[in-house]
């Protein structure tokens, strides 16, 4: 089941939820996909995405964390580079031995997982430094 962007998610800078929406979007491309059976051919383009989309949107949102002194920073920080190395990984696997049913399923929830508990965990606590 895909994720929803849902205004409980707001970090209070409308620059990085419409990142978030862009995030949940492209897991939302590929639950469509796997329900169109197209998962497999989906999944190396959602993963490259991704990889590359979270450089932009991790700086953007570790610099409003710095510059609203959000007390959530350096948890922030180190989450980023969990996920930065896990989608890494990620990539490695299906670079290696091709995207493959069971590698699809697993990682569509783990990414959506991830990053819904992420913004609501960590990223929202801007908010409350932003206001
Ligand atoms: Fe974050």
């Amino acid at each position: 089941m895909a994720a929803r962007w849902l205004s409980s998610m707001t970090t209070g800078v409308a620059e990085l939820d419409r990142q978030h929406q862009q995030l949940i979007d492209q897991l939302s491309r590929l639950s469509d996909a796997m329900t169109e059976g197209r998962g497999l051919t989906q999944l190396p383009q959602t993963l490259e995405f991704l990889a590359n989309y979270v450089q932009t949107h991790f700086a953007d949102e570790e610099a409003a964390m710095a510059k609203y002194r959000c007390p959530a920073a350096e948890d922030n920080h180190l989450a980023h580079q969990q996920f930065t190395s896990r989608l890494a990984d990620l990539r490695a696997v299906v670079a290696a031995h091709g995207a493959m049913p069971e590698v699809l399923a697993q990682t569509f929830r783990e990414l959506t997982d991830w990053l819904v508990d992420h913004i609501w965990g960590i990223d929202t606590k801007l908010k409350d430094a932003v206001a």
